[in-house]
């Protein structure tokens, strides 16, 4: 019976804390896209004895927290990188695992997409899927797509050289076909090849687990974005965490090369 009460009281504290925290968080600044390196799984699987997967398995629950925190903040766009071009060279096993989660998770997750109006999207060399990974996740893209509260793009056999080359392409294609003269190849016409060109450029970046690099993610994009690393392993990772980054965020002078007091006078 203690013990229940203990648990109870722990949970109100730690929602308590939530609700300070997130009170902290300054609504009219919020970033608009959020981009998220989800990493640690594998070290928290080993951390308890278990085989990767595990870690994999729990990570599930982090994504769920993270992409209902910040659709109920007002966050408008979150990318998760799920997989990389990279991770096809993990032992096979971890792969297949991989797979498998990816399938079931998008599967089981629709209900609560369109239950918190989130449209699933996606980035990434998506033709280097399984057609049975394809074809679940077109069919969570088509049910979400009249979803409107907040886009959530996963990376799926992504990787930002790839991306970039990918649009290089495009644009070459154009060129050849005499559409484009070179004259008209700038930066906004490079975004706008890339593969989700609505998709704005993430002003906040996290890392978790501890490890200080972005790993082929979103390279065009993140030019100027804000990094927050956290020393989190993903399964680990709560609405608390999002929170902290965020405000961390928000502390931040965005200087976009400009001196400190040029971006005082403009605010002032
Ligand atoms: C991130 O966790 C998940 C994927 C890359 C798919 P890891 O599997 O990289 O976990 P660590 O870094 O080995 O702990
Ligand atoms: C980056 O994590 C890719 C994903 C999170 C999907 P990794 O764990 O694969 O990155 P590296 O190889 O350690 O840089
Ligand atoms: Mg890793």
């Amino acid at each position: 019976m203690a013990l229940v009460v203990n648990l109870k009281s722990l949970n109100l504290s730690e929602m308590m804390e939530n609700k300070n925290l997130i009170d902290t968080i300054d609504k009219t600044k919020l970033p608009k896209h959020i981009a998220i390196i989800m990493d640690g799984n594998g070290r928290w699987a080993q951390q308890r004895g278990e085989q990767r997967v595990f870690g994999h398995n729990n990570g599930v629950q982090s994504v769920r927290e993270t992409a209902e925190a910040a659709a109920e903040l007002g966050i408008k766009f979150i990318t998760l990188y799920a997989f990389s071009t990279e991770n096809w060279n993990r032992p096979q096993d971890e792969v297949d695992a991989l797979m498998q989660l990816l399938v079931v998770t998008i599967n089981s997750e629709i209900k609560t997409l369109n239950d918190n109006n989130i449209r699933l999207r996606a980035i990434g060399n998506l033709k280097g899927l399984s057609p049975q990974v394809r074809a679940e996740l077109e069919e969570a893209m088509g049910e979400t797509a009249e979803n409107t509260r907040m886009d959530l793009f996963l990376a799926l056999n992504y990787s930002g050289r790839w991306e970039i080359t990918d649009a290089m392409k495009k644009i070459a294609e154009q060129v050849k076909s005499g559409n484009l003269t070179l004259d008209q190849i700038n930066e906004k016409l490079i975004s706008e090849s890339m593969n989700a060109p609505d998709l704005p450029d993430p002003e906040l970046l996290i890392r978790t687990s501890g490890e200080y690099r972005t790993s082929n993610f979103l390279m065009w994009q993140t030019a100027y974005t804000e990094l927050f690393f956290s020393p989190k392993l993903w399964p680990d990772f709560r609405k608390e965490d999002l929170y902290e980054a965020i405000i961390d965020f928000q502390h931040r002078e965005r200087r976009f090369g400009k001196t400190s007091e040029q971006i005082i006078n403009c605010k002032g």
